[in-house]
């Protein structure tokens, strides 16, 4: 399996690198939500022709670098058209992420039908915000019975995108242990990590929980070779909005970054097998030229929180290696 060390805090990331894309040529990719959303396509359908989500801008660019790509999506036209259109680059494999049994199938078809029978890097990008509707926020009636809300961002972005971990770390590890394989699993989060955002309940809760995966995978990933970084996404031009929405939003003071720079971060994690563990933030090019940066707020360098995380790492000796649950008592204390 890829060599890789113990996680440690090491600084930023130099994001002035360009990333290289003639890594790519030859690795099979799995990117969720590849395609543009279907909400644009159902309520926006003038603005959406010829444009793309971030995970088909994403698509696009790494079957040019050469690699094979698995799109699983719901958008079954968009995607059978974008794979028939980048072949043999490119398949798509219809998949809502909250179905085990239907995830299973886009990674078995990512191994069977990949040149070299693999499954190196993962981009867990589906995911859905406050548009689809978020049943937690709105105020009930006090006068009626309260309304039990409906979860859905958090079946989606959290439930799903950790069905898609669970089946990366299997896949990975069945890897042709040659060289030039990797392990690489990147989540697309979103800003709201960090930045409140107002009325965006299940959805910041979701991008939270997942930076909180990231974080804490990346204390044991390396044991199994996988590495593990977190995107996000800030502002991003994208057909999902109105011009005239888009315009307001630019006279507030927004500046939106291109879904190139998503797609051009994603493949600087991808070619860089030192990176794991870190934060990357999509932003605009006043901010960063090169579209991202290293968000560096994922590790404690001084004070109480790094005595904390010191002794915390001291304490939880587990091991993510095959047999190590045998050294537990059920109770998870080691056996005397
Ligand atoms: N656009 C932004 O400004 C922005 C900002 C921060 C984070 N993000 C994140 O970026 C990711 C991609 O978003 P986007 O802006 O390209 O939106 P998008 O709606 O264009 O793309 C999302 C894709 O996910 C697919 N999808 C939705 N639910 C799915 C499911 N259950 N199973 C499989 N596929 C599913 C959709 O069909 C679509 O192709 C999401 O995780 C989103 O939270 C976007």
């Amino acid at each position: 399996m890829p060599n890789l060390p113990p996680y440690q805090y090491t600084g930023p990331v130099d994001c002035t690198i360009p990333p290289d894309p003639s890594k790519l040529k030859g690795k099979s990719v799995i990117v969720t939500g590849g395609m543009l959303s279907s909400i644009c396509i159902k309520y926006l359908p003038d603005q959406c022709i010829g444009a793309n989500g971030m995970g088909e801008t994403t698509v696009r660019k790494f079957a040019a670098a050469g690699a094979f790509i698995t799109i699983a999506d719901l958008n079954v036209e968009r995607g059978e058209q974008v794979a028939r259109e980048l072949a043999p680059n490119a398949q798509f494999v219809k998949c809502n992420i909250v179905n085990w049994d239907e995830q299973v199938q886009v990674f078995e078809a990512a191994i069977a039908n990949s040149p070299n029978k693999s499954c190196d890097i993962v981009i867990a990008n589906a995911g859905i915000s406050r548009a689809s509707g978020d049943s937690l926020w709105p105020l009930d009636d006090i006068n009626a019975p309260p309304v039990k809300p409906t979860l859905s961002i958090v079946d989606v972005n959290l439930t799903g995108t950790l069905y898609t971990w669970k089946l990366a770390v299997h896949y990975f590890r069945k890897q042709p242990d040659t060289e030039d394989r990797d392990r690489c699993f990147i989540i697309t989060g979103s800003m709201v990590a960090w930045i409140d955002s107002p009325a965006n309940w299940q959805y910041t809760c979701t991008k939270y929980a997942l930076r909180g995966l990231m974080r804490v995978a990346r204390r044991n990933s390396w044991e199994q070779g996988i590495r593990i970084n977190y995107v996000a996404p800030c502002y991003i031009k994208s057909a999902i909005r109105s011009p005239t929405y888009e315009a307001e939003l630019i006279g507030k003071g927004v500046e939106f970054a291109p879904q190139e720079d998503v797609a051009k971060c994603f493949m600087r994690v991808a070619t860089d097998r030192t990176m794991n563990g870190h934060s990357l933030m999509i932003t605009p090019a006043s901010i960063a030229k090169e579209g991202f940066k290293d968000v560096d707020m994922d590790d404690h360098t001084e004070g109480y929180f790094k005595d904390t995380q010191e002794l915390q790492l001291r304490i939880i000796e587990d091991q993510w290696v095959e047999g190590w649950s045998k050294g537990r008592t059920p109770e998870g204390g080691l056996k005397s």
